[in-house]
């Protein structure tokens, strides 16, 4: 190898020896100026190819590295989900309870668009061009809709407020009857859901809760892998499961329902509009709207 590379070093510099064999240097030499030109003609298929998700510069320097941080969380919570089920198929049961029998490839396609579809036209924003942080009661970020599709906006209360996934299945969270966006990453991969470069404006809500999500994996399975809700409760039971408790989780059971209702007329904090309608274009879909907090603090969200 080192005799070949020498032998090649001399052809380049002195080509004319007679101690070079003819046949080597054509190859190696430098190329010359008319190629470089050249090369920015070639086509390019992966340039602009932006799979990080971008940070406005409305985002102070903390703002911008706890979103960073937070938007990393986020395609690892996606690339797990989609490993999970790249992985078990509809052999695994927490597959089967979300999915029903619906095919694994709809869901599969959701998740690999979050961590690598190409984000160069969406951007999360932290000032307020729409002043619902200003004006909302608890609205922690929304989606701009028709003011602006792809952009997210992100009010100071989610710093505050929102956790990590490192504290998965702690301070007594459970899949089914916590708020899912008790997480940063599951907040924000409801976020991102809602931006047509994610979604293609496919991804809406169907389920009302995690008891409406099972019936609904029995009932209408063609639904599921398109139902926001469903996508952000499969990928925290599959990282409760798989990564935060192996072979445990924190998947938990919905209190009933007639529960539910008394605790949502005794609602510290309601919305506007406290109904799942989180794609409406004018819908702020905050921590906000779909939303409410009991009177011992605790948010849940329909
Ligand atoms: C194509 O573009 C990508 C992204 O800008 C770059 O990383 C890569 O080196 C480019 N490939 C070629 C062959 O120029
Ligand atoms: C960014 O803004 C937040 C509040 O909006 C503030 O607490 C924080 O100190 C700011 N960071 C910097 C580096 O200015
Ligand atoms: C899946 O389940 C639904 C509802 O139970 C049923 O109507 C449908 O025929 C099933 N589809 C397949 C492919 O098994
Ligand atoms: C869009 O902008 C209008 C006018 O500023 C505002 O009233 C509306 O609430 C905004 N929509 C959203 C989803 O923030």
């Amino acid at each position: 190898m080192m005799y070949r590379v020498a032998l090649l070093l001399a052809a380049a510099t002195a080509s004319a020896s007679p101690l070079v064999p003819r046949e080597a240097p054509t190859s190696i030499l430098p190329s010359g100026p008319e190629t470089s030109g050249e090369s920015k003609s070639v086509y390019n298929w992966s340039e602009g190819w932006e799979t990080k998700y971008p940070i406005h510069e409305s985002c102070n320097a903390t703002k911008h590295a706890a979103l960073e941080f937070a938007l990393d969380e986020t395609m690892q919570l996606a690339q797990h989900a989609r490993d999970h089920l790249l992985r078990f198929g509809d052999k695994s049961d927490l597959v089967k309870k979300y999915f029903g029998n619906s095919s694994t490839a709809v869901p599969i396609g959701w998740f690999d668009r979050v961590v690598s579809a190409d984000k160069s036209a969406m951007t999360f924003r932290c000032d307020d061009p729409d002043k619902n942080c200003a004006t909302q009661d608890a609205w922690a970020g929304h989606w701009r809709g028709d003011n602006a599709t792809q952009e997210t906006v992100i009010c100071d209360l989610s710093f505050q407020i929102r956790k990590n996934l490192f504290d998965v299945c702690a301070h007594g969270f459970t899949v089914a009857n916590s708020a899912l966006n008790t997480y940063w990453a599951v907040d924000l991969l409801h976020r991102v859901l809602h931006v047509p470069a994610i979604s293609e404006e496919l991804v809406h809500h169907y389920a009302e809760d995690y008891n409406d999500a099972l019936r609904l994996a029995k009932e209408e399975p063609e639904l599921t892998g398109y139902d926001s809700d469903i996508l952000q409760m499969f990928a925290i039971d599959a990282w409760a499961y798989d990564i935060a408790v192996p072979g445990a989780g924190c998947t938990g059971t919905q209190e009933e329902t007639e529960d539910e209702d008394e605790e949502t007329s005794t609602a510290t904090t309601t919305s506007a509009s406290p109904t799942a309608t989180g794609d409406d274009a004018d819908d702020g879909d905050a921590g906000g709207e779909n939303c409410h907090t009991h009177a011992d603090g605790t948010a849940h969200c329909t």
